[in-house]
């Protein structure tokens, strides 16, 4: 996958997953998205670096903070944006994604942005790509999210020092979840202390992510510093594993009394969207403890970063 992403130099070409990305690269985007981070009151960031250049958004499943976040971070960098509605696109009469790719190419798109249910596409693109525009993986089935792990990252780091003390849990189903997936990744080469992975025993995580991994929720988010819940993905599952969700919370959901196990400067976060009452309780999901909107507000600085470390460094 790495010689995908980046050159034989380590600078990136594509972003299509955090796994084997060492810490520096990581780092680098983490400080660069910091410095697009707007502190409470002032405008956001805007300079005009992407002047000239072209970002396509093309999603193919559903989304409202990793799209429109990476429209907004395009335009406070001076690009131009095309937000191609696939439901209206020749996708719909046959249209592969690499000719919806290579036609775009051909007006001009210097990045493509593109979330798809399939694993193992987003690599296929960038191939075809190679060095003529950047591929940046918005979303790849259950196995990779790579800018939602930059940002779960960047909100850990905001509120967290140094991550090699710490406890994090992530929590609920793992196994179908791209976003636990490149959090692993992440935070296993930020050199998290403890990474705990606790998933109800109807989709158990997959066993070689990296991590110790629990089926007792109550077990997993003792004394943890950071506790990152999962939306239940039931267009990913089989019938026969949807949890019946009116039990769920009671089982494997953060209600109060859960959290109280957890260090008492705990953070609580969930990539959204949040199915709320299911696997977070509302009290806190909005409460004190909750950092889940600063991560949606750190998503529009690390989708910056990122564009502008594929673009503006390497015309
Ligand atoms: N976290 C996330 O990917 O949200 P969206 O599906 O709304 O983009």
């Amino acid at each position: 996958m790495t010689h995908a992403q980046q050159d034989p130099t380590g600078r990136l070409r594509h972003l299509l997953s955090l796994q084997d990305l060492p810490a520096e690269s990581l780092l680098m985007l983490l400080d660069r998205a910091q410095a697009y981070c707007a502190p409470a009151g002032h405008p956001a960031p805007r300079n005009t670096r992407l002047a000239g250049r072209t970002v396509a958004n093309l999603f193919f499943e559903p989304s409202t903070r990793t799209r429109a976040s990476f429209e907004l971070a395009a335009r406070r960098l001076g690009a131009e944006v095309l937000n191609l509605d696939i439901s209206l696109s020749s996708a719909t009469k046959g249209e592969s994604v690499l000719d919806t790719l290579d036609t775009l190419l051909a007006m001009g798109v210097d990045a493509f942005v593109v979330r798809h249910a399939d694993d193992g596409l987003h690599a296929m693109l960038a191939d075809f790509l190679d060095t003529r525009a950047a591929l940046i993986n918005a979303g790849e089935g259950a196995s990779h999210h790579p800018t939602q792990g930059l940002l779960d990252a960047l909100t850990i780091r905001q509120h967290k020092p140094a991550f090699e003390p710490l406890t994090v849990t992530i929590a609920g189903d793992i196994r179908h979840s791209r976003v636990a997936h490149s959090a692993v990744h992440a935070l296993s080469a930020l050199g998290v202390g403890e990474l705990r992975l606790a998933s109800p025993t109807a989709v158990l995580a997959d066993n070689n992510l990296p991590g110790k991994h629990f089926t007792d929720l109550d077990q997993a988010v003792q004394d943890a510093d950071v506790i990152m819940m999962l939306r239940i993905q039931k267009e990913r599952m089989a019938a026969e594993q949807v949890p019946d969700t009116t039990q769920y919370l009671e089982h494997f959901g953060l209600t109060p009394a859960r959290l109280a196990r957890a260090k008492p400067d705990a953070i609580v976060m969930h990539p959204g969207p949040m199915n709320r009452g299911v696997e977070i309780a509302d009290s806190v999901a909005d409460g004190p403890q909750s950092v889940i909107r600063q991560q949606v507000a750190n998503g529009v600085a690390v989708r910056m970063a990122v564009l502008e470390a594929l673009l503006a460094d390497q015309k």
